[in-house]
């Protein structure tokens, strides 16, 4: 993605002011982060990918792909047994499931993988470049930045990286460490404060431009992408 999209899709509309809800599906997250993160995928190159770490019912995940044909938007999640915010796991992963044939053929391919995010890094499910990654999983330090460093050689040279909660000084902490081991440059970034409504940015957003300049997948000789 050479074009910081991220800068001109918020400069365009003004901070996707007045956004609306695009899926019908309950989650954890407001109008704006849904809509932006479509609008991403949208522009982003053809090549290009969307991950996600952390579901849920496919709220965000669905959003990414709603009118999106011939995308692929990868993700993952866990599904606690029980989580405090959550529920029960079974009944979210029935939810999901559900709702990803509901939207199916208004959608991007979406490729969803039941495992861990540490898992899921390990297994090399990614078959090319990550133009829009965001991360909404596990919230604590090791598991953020961890999300952050695995992901990195999976990103396009030039790629945005969104990390949700970012109302959170741990993710906060340990996304910037995160790009800082990974080795990824910022060129650009903005940061959201959440009010924690559905009308604003949630519980906050991080935003960022970076660059790898390793090429995809990193260190792979004479397939540096320009
Ligand atoms: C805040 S919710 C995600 C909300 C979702 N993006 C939406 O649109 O509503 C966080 C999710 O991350 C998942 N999660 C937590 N730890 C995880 C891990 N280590 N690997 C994968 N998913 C994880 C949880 O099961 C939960 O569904």
């Amino acid at each position: 993605m050479e074009t910081n999209l991220a800068r001109q899709l918020l400069e365009e509309t003004n901070d996707f002011e007045g956004a609306r809800y695009l899926v019908d599906v309950e989650g954890m997250s407001s109008a704006k982060i849904c809509s932006f993160l479509n609008a991403l995928v949208a522009r982003m190159d053809d090549e290009e990918h969307y991950l996600e770490i952390g579901t849920w019912r496919g709220r965000t995940l669905l959003s990414a792909a709603y009118q999106n044909r011939g995308r692929t938007c990868f993700a993952c999640d866990k599904f606690r047994i029980l989580g405090r915010w959550t529920g029960w796991g079974f009944k979210a992963k029935r939810q999901l499931m559900r709702n990803i044939e509901r939207y199916r053929k208004q959608c991007a391919n979406v490729r969803f993988f039941h495992m861990t995010s540490r898992r899921f890094f390990r297994a090399g499910l990614i078959p090319g470049p990550i133009g829009v990654y965001f991360y909404d999983g596990d919230h604590g330090y090791r598991l953020t930045r961890h999300g952050i460093v695995s992901a990195a050689p999976l990103l396009s040279r030039r790629s945005v990286l969104l990390v949700d909660d970012w109302n959170g000084e741990i993710v906060r902490r340990a996304t910037r460490d995160g790009i800082r081991d990974a080795g990824l440059k910022i060129l650009w970034e903005r940061e959201f404060e959440g009010d924690r409504t559905a009308g604003g940015w949630w519980n906050g957003l991080g935003v960022f431009y970076v660059e790898q300049g390793r090429g995809w997948p990193a260190g792979s000789e004479g397939r540096t992408r320009a």
